[in-house]
């Protein structure tokens, strides 16, 4: 990846923080014939270049979502295959996020990944972890309901030991047990490959981000595209539950 630098800031609005579905590898595959595998494989590619043009247009965090805790349900080859391919560019990408600022992190349930997986995941976040110019989170194994469920089940452990009173449990309290715990809730959710659906993400953090859908499968996600999700975004009025005429006063 080369080091890109970070475009003029605009007057325009430009979200800190991108959560993106990359849906549409199989049917991007399946257009031209070729294995789901190498649906997979451009999806790859587009990743990257997802990473660089955030950069240059001065996104500080991007959540990416991977592989989801309904995906183990797909065919075992396949869920092999993904895991190879999450393998591959840990080793091939870790050294240029490295060297261009960029902190890595995973978010998702360990336990059910490979142990050779989880020691380089955690390997890529130590080396990663004093980096401040993009924060990139990869969800992998990952759901909604999962993160609540574990931070339900660890306030019920404080709760338990006495270091947390179930009375005083408010919002700040939950959203600190989940594994997005400290980051900025995204301001623009981008869904590529024509589904209309949140398909557990992040299901919490979700609740005041502004939506965005296009048909384009992900292997085709270009800059353009990711342009006309950033235009839009930029047209957004968000009101947070005020009204527009608060908002012009304030
Ligand atoms: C959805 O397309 C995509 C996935 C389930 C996997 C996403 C994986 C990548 C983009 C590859 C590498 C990722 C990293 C982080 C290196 P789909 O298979 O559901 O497509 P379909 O809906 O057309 O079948």
């Amino acid at each position: 990846m080369p080091a890109p630098a970070t475009e003029q800031p605009s007057a325009r609005p430009v979200p800190r923080h991108v959560a993106v579905i990359m849906d549409g590898n199989g049917r991007w595959a399946q257009q031209r014939s070729l294995p789901r595998a190498a649906g997979h494989r451009a999806g790859a590619r587009t990743v990257r270049s997802t990473i660089e043009y955030s950069v240059r247009r001065g996104v500080t965090a991007l959540t990416l979502f991977a592989f989801s805790s309904e995906n183990w349900l797909r065919p075992a080859e396949e869920v092999g295959l993904l895991m190879q391919l999450f393998l591959e560019a840990l080793d091939r990408e870790v050294a240029e996020l490295d060297a261009n600022d960029v902190r890595l992190r995973f978010i998702g349930d360990r336990a059910r990944l490979a142990p050779a997986l989880v020691d380089r995941m955690s390997a890529a976040e130590e080396r990663t972890a004093d980096h401040r110019r993009l924060d990139l989170v990869v969800a992998v194994a990952y759901g909604g309901r999962w993160d609540l469920t574990q931070a339900a089940k660890r306030l019920m452990g404080m709760a338990q030991a006495g270091t947390l009173d179930p009375q005083l449990l408010d919002e700040t309290a939950l959203a600190g047990c989940l594994t997005t715990a400290g980051r900025e809730q995204p301001d623009l959710f981008i869904r590529t490959g024509g589904e209309r659906r949140i398909s557990n993400f992040l299901l919490w953090d979700l609740a005041y981000t502004e939506l965005w859908f296009t048909d384009t499968l992900w292997p085709d996600f270009d800059e353009s595209i990711y342009e006309s999700a950033l235009e839009d975004f930029a047209g957004r009025q968000r009101r947070f539950g005020r009204t527009a005429a608060q908002l012009q006063a304030s």
